[in-house]
């Protein structure tokens, strides 16, 4: 595990749910650079038992009694969807750094009114894209921009799977859910082809920008047949690439994600395994100039703790950031709104006319 260091940042926990049991309080503990100060939840009962487990060093049941503790640094925001953006700019009212977890909002206005509140704040705001924080990808990634040259195509897929809940519930703690949970208004499992393009597709949406940058257009096509659904979308990148998309949940096979990417210069190639095996992707770096594969091993598969870590380096020592920011966040929810659309009227839609909620 790696030491912790002297300098630390105080993190609070917002939400005990799910996602920070899984992943943000044990990234917390474990992060070289945090310190897992508070956790805040309205459920009483979570907020308990959490803090008998992590023992933070405050608990809070009310999120902005939490953000008024000035020993508190930053936030991850760990609750529902529809919650980031309020929580967010709550956070960098008061002053917080924060780390969102994904997708940073539902709509576009929304995500572009953060981005105002960024600006004001002369704060952090980093989004849970945690695929940035894969090693095998991060490798991939840096020989795509540093020698692989000129970018010809793109393909990547995204396609949960049928069995996916037995492999994940044999390797993940058992979830401890309260009654007293808040939830939306609207439960976000009402409309599942929203659902999955905001749980799922701002993955892979994201995935293809950090390895291509800006995309300009898509054209999708959705295809819903036996409650699975399948997003086919073309996608054109600022630079020239051409990129094929395939968002699909959920197929009848094993969970199947992954990438590949050809270049002037060599391939990139990347199998990336379901989250909670915290294993990073296999990756295949193709050197044209000497015919040969570079496979790094990625040893350090916590891609939870590896963002975190990032997020404080970025606070504490102004390391540039590798995550992803509120601009990276804009450009997500644009692409999941311009499929939507595409979806709707068969046409190619430019990320730059969409406006309204995913
Ligand atoms: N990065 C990933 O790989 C990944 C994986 C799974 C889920 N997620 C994301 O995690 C989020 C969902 O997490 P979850 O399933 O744990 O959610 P959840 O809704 O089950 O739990 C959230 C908790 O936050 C609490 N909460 C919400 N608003 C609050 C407030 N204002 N004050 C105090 N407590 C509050 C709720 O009471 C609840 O206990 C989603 O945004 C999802 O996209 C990310």
């Amino acid at each position: 595990m790696p030491k912790k260091q002297d300098r630390r940042l105080n993190v609070g926990v917002l939400g005990c749910g799910p996602i920070a049991q899984f992943a943000h309080f044990e990234s917390a503990v474990k992060a070289c650079n945090v310190n897992l100060y508070a956790i805040c939840d309205v459920a009483e009962d979570l907020v308990e038992r959490m803090g008998n487990t992590y023992l933070p060093q405050k608990r809070y049941l009310d999120y902005q009694k939490m953000l008024d503790d000035p020993a508190l640094d930053a936030v991850i925001i760990a609750t529902s969807d529809a919650f980031h953006v309020p929580a967010s700019i709550m956070a960098l009212n008061a002053g917080k750094h924060v780390l969102c977890e994904k997708p940073i909002g539902v709509g576009v206005e929304e995500v572009e009114g953060l981005a105002a509140a960024v600006a004001k704040s002369g704060k952090v705001l980093q989004i849970g894209h945690m695929l940035r924080f894969d090693p095998g990808l991060e490798a991939g990634r840096a020989f795509a921009q540093d020698e692989m040259g000129q970018q010809l195509a793109f393909k990547a897929w995204y396609c949960d799977s049928t069995h996916r809940y037995p492999m994940t519930d044999a390797v993940q703690p058992l979830p401890i859910l309260s009654a007293s949970a808040r939830k939306p208004t609207v439960n976000p499992k009402s409309d599942l082809k929203r659902y999955y393009m905001l749980a799922h597709g701002c993955h892979l949406l994201d995935l293809a920008r950090y390895y291509c940058g800006e995309i300009t257009e898509v054209n999708a096509r959705l295809n819903e047949k036996f409650g699975a659904y399948s997003w086919f979308i073309d996608v054109d990148f600022t630079n020239g690439c051409m990129g094929h998309l395939d968002l699909t949940v959920a197929i009848r096979m094993d969970w199947s994600e992954g990438l590949t990417l050809y270049g002037e210069h060599g391939s990139v190639a990347a199998k990336t395994y379901n989250p909670w095996y915290y294993k990073s992707s296999d990756v295949e770096i193709f050197h044209e100039k000497d015919a040969t594969y570079r496979r790094p091993l990625g040893a350090d598969g916590h891609f939870y703790r590896r963002q975190l870590e990032g997020f404080a380096d970025v606070i504490l020592d102004g390391a540039a950031m590798r995550g992803a920011d509120i601009q990276d966040g804009i450009a997500s929810v644009r692409a999941m709104a311009a499929v939507a659309q595409s979806v709707q009227s068969g046409k190619s839609v430019r990320l730059s006319d969409v406006s309204g909620l995913v």
